[in-house]
């Protein structure tokens, strides 16, 4: 795909080669999240920030990405703060906020808004979650990092097994995931949930039309086995009529040291995109695994701000330019990354 200027909405707007330069971008920019060098590139430019959903990371995250790449953050985060409760339309809104920005990151509660919102908006727009539908620069950044867990072990990504557990039928981050993985060959994928919170048919229908083998089951145990990745996530409870609902499969699948060292093969990347719910009726991935050297949640968060810059970087066309706005940090900078 060309980069410069374009909205990024959909994983499915990527094919395979579009990843990899997505990726050797964001690991260029390792020096500068890391702060051994510093950035100027996109002085002056303003990034508008527009979360009218719960975040931490993805708004942080992208907004730091934007800092370290030298540029400004203005940030929108309550809907109800918003002309959008006066009955504005997602294009008006979309439309005027552009004249604001060079760029726009949205979040929205509403399948298709970030797209509506970006038919309007003469800047580019990136999708940070539009409701139960995608979220594809988290698809990004959880497939930057299976890659590099993999590579640590002298892996690739084609031919991987890769375990989808948890609330798929609501799940944004699972839904683009998966289609980002589809671009890859010979996956098997292993999608545990429970029967009411199955992935959505058309996903699976296209994953298997792709060449992957997709395993549906509603049992743990069995579909833990001989994965190299396995990827929790939480019931979405803003996504059902009401917490009692919700209730119902909450804590049905947990991930804990005890079934992970009986069930999962030793070497298993473990993957949450966060937050996990860690209430006791839920606690689908235990902290009684936080030491463990195969967790990546962690490493995860850490890669989605070089993915983000790197999306930044390219939308804004200044990819090759970074290195040449760049000097060395004054202050103390060590941190372990
Ligand atoms: C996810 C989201 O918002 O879809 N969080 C995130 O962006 N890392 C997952 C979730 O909320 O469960």
């Amino acid at each position: 795909m060309h980069f410069p200027g374009a909205h990024i909405i959909s994983v499915s707007q990527f094919e395979r080669s579009d990843v990899e330069r997505i990726f050797d971008v964001a690991s260029a920019m390792r020096p500068y999240a890391h702060r051994e060098r510093v950035t100027k590139v996109l002085d002056g430019a303003i990034l508008g920030n527009m979360f009218f959903e719960p975040s931490t990371r993805t708004r942080v995250s992208f907004g730091c990405a934007f800092n370290l790449l030298g540029g400004e953050v203005r940030e929108t985060t309550d809907i109800k703060a918003s002309s959008l409760t006066k009955g504005e339309s997602l294009y008006d809104t979309g439309r005027v906020m552009s004249g604001y920005s060079d760029i726009i990151v949205m979040r929205h509660p509403q399948a298709g808004s970030v797209a509506e919102f970006s038919r309007a908006s003469r800047v580019p727009v990136l999708n940070a979650g539009d409701g139960p539908n995608e979220h594809p620069s988290q698809a990004l950044l959880d497939l930057y990092t299976i890659k590099r867990e993999l590579m640590s072990r002298q892996q690739g990504i084609d031919g991987m097994h890769l375990a989808m557990v948890g609330d798929l039928k609501h799940g944004r981050t699972v839904h683009s995931l998966s289609q980002l993985v589809s671009l890859y060959s010979n996956i098997r994928f292993t999608l545990i949930s429970p029967r009411e919170l199955r992935m959505p048919e058309e996903i699976v229908e296209e994953l298997r039309q792709r060449g992957h083998e997709v395993v549906e089951t509603e049992d743990m145990e069995s579909g833990l086995t001989a994965n190299d990745i396995v990827y929790l996530t939480r019931i979405q409870e803003e996504r059902f009529a009401n917490k009692m609902e919700a209730d119902l499969y909450r804590g049905r699948f947990r991930l804990n040291q005890a079934i992970y060292t009986r069930y999962c093969q030793p070497n298993t990347v473990i993957m949450h995109p966060l937050p996990r719910d860690s209430r006791d009726d839920a606690n689908e991935l235990d902290n009684d695994l936080n030491q463990h050297p195969n967790l990546a949640i962690f490493r995860q968060t850490d890669n989605g701000v070089l993915v983000r810059m790197a999306l930044f970087a390219l939308t804004l066309d200044v990819a090759d330019q970074v290195d040449k706005h760049a000097r060395d940090v004054n202050w103390y900078t060590e941190r372990r990354f």
